[in-house]
């Protein structure tokens, strides 16, 4: 998320185009008033005496001091409002999901048409080009703020509540997300991705992970790593579908071998990364709900990795 242009002003649907209409908008504005008030300023300090006593007189302090900043913050707010309206008007037709915040990752739900749960995941987001996506935003703690410059506007998560913003992609991609509301320490490690595919490719991809989770035969190592899961307890906070795995308060771990990115949006997904993280996430990302297991050796380690790496 660097570089020029920033993400914000890089839009790639039609809601970040609104956000990025308004701020061109507003830059316009600002740009054109601080320009008067440069040119009233020179007035003031070497303009002649008569056009500094116009400058001073009550007429000009009345309508460059009250009606005409008046009118424009109403016409601003009027037109803001019109586009946002745009922005989260629920049509019916759109892809639903469910984001929740918590501290410091994103649980992801896949709603069917009725708004029940159909595939849950964590720190990623798949979505098909060219449809508009409808996410209800919650939190399970603190305020979250939801954000991806490059595809809608920004939304708050607060606990209580459910709020909804629309996202769209008009072209395949990655796009990178951020939490944008400071809720601890690590709120800055608080990233996501989301992965946009043509519309055929995206059915597929969600065809594969509504199947039964097949129980693929796996490696020795990843066998191990399977057992130690549940015998470190990994399992109490964490699900893998399929297995007695089944906590929720931590991220689902179903597909976390299919990941881009480790520990929401950090770190790429890497046998290294990996081991990195079960052993020690408390130096990675300080003050997240997963404990440090620097008790676990070497190989115990490479096995927990290697299971997770067979999750997907
Ligand atoms: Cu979550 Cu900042």
């Amino acid at each position: 998320m660097s570089g020029w242009p920033p993400p914000v002003l890089d839009p790639h649907g039609p809601f970040s185009n609104t956000v990025t209409t308004l701020a061109w908008g507003l830059i316009a504005l600002m740009t054109l008033i601080f320009i008067g008030v440069c040119a009233a300023m020179w007035v003031a300090l070497y303009g002649s005496d008569g056009l500094r006593a116009k400058l001073g007189g009550e007429r000009v302090v009345k309508w460059f001091g009250l009606i005409i900043p008046a009118g424009v913050l109403l016409l601003l707010l009027a037109w803001g409002l019109t586009l946002a309206a745009g922005m989260t008007t629920v049509k019916g037709d759109e892809l639903r999901m469910r984001v929740s915040g918590n501290i410091y990752w994103w649980r992801v739900s896949y709603l069917d048409a009725a708004g029940k749960e159909m595939l849950a995941d964590a720190n990623e987001l798949h979505i098909p080009v060219g449809r508009p996506v409808v996410v209800d935003m919650v939190s399970e703690d603190v305020i979250h703020s939801f954000w991806v410059p490059k595809l809608g506007g920004k939304m708050d998560m607060i606990p209580g509540r459910t709020n909804q913003l629309k996202l769209q992609a008009d072209k395949a991609g990655v796009y990178g997300g951020q939490c944008a509301e400071f809720c601890g320490g690590a709120h800055a490690l608080m990233g996501f991705v989301v992965v946009a595919h043509e519309p055929a490719d995206w059915q597929r991809w969600l065809d594969s992970r509504l199947k039964p989770v097949t129980n693929t035969p796996l490696s020795v190592e990843a066998l191990r790593g399977k057992q130690l899961f549940n015998e470190v307890g990994c399992a109490a906070c964490h699900r893998v579908a399929g297995t007695q795995a089944q906590g929720l308060s931590g991220p689902d771990l179903t597909f976390v071998g299919s990941r881009r990115s480790l520990g929401a949006g950090i770190l790429p997904n890497t046998r290294a990364t990996l081991i990195g993280w079960i052993g020690d996430s408390q130096s990675i990302k300080p003050n997240n709900r997963m404990p440090a297991y620097r008790s676990l050796k070497a190989d115990e380690l490479n096995a927990l990795a290697a299971y997770m790496e067979s999750l997907k």
